[in-house]
């Protein structure tokens, strides 16, 4: 049987702890489908969802078991539409952990064969959000220790552009 795991999020950007998580995961699944999702707590966002997938992929051509693809509806519905056995979250800090518990409780609530697995941030990325690279990039800071460099221009254009309108 292939084991199938998502690793859902909103992705906006994709940063290198995002990829860390992604890269772990493809190492003990068969499959993993990263799934840029809609966080319905987080109106909008910055990047769309065709850029959010693009980054992806740019980012993620060198794992041959991982695709990326996005989907708007439940997670749990495209969990089950792709016979995923599992989701694949990361955890940084203790204040990660009650919003996701959540999310995990609800999700088993509506898909019990569907597990969610926690996978603790490498300490290097503890601190990494994709919010902070937008802070950051948007004060004019340099993001190139936080997201791969292929992607820094695209990141530092669209973000130079919010701030002049
Ligand atoms: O990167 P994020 O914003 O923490 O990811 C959260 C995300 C997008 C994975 C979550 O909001 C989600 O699963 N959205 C899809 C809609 C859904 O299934 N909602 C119910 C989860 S409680």
């Amino acid at each position: 049987m292939c084991d199938i795991a998502i690793c859902p999020g909103s992705f906006d950007p994709v940063t290198n702890g995002h990829l860390d998580i992604i890269k772990r995961a493809s190492e003990k699944f068969d499959k993993i489908i990263v799934l840029v999702s809609y966080n319905a707590k987080k109106n909008g966002g910055t990047f769309t969802v065709s850029e959010r997938v693009d980054f992806l992929k740019r980012c993620l051509t060198d794992i041959p078991n991982v695709t990326v693809d996005s989907y708007d509806g439940l997670l749990v519905d495209y969990a089950r539409k792709v016979g995923a056995s599992a989701i694949v979250k990361g955890l940084r800090a203790v204040s990660d952990f009650e919003e996701e518990f959540q999310m995990a409780l609800i999700n088993r609530q509506l898909a019990p064969e569907v597990d969610t697995v926690f996978m603790v941030s490498s300490l290097d990325y503890m601190y990494l959000s994709s919010s902070t690279v937008r802070e950051i990039c948007y004060f004019g800071g340099n993001i190139e220790n936080f997201v791969p460099a292929e992607i820094v221009p695209d990141i530092v254009k669209k973000i130079s552009k919010k701030k002049q309108i």
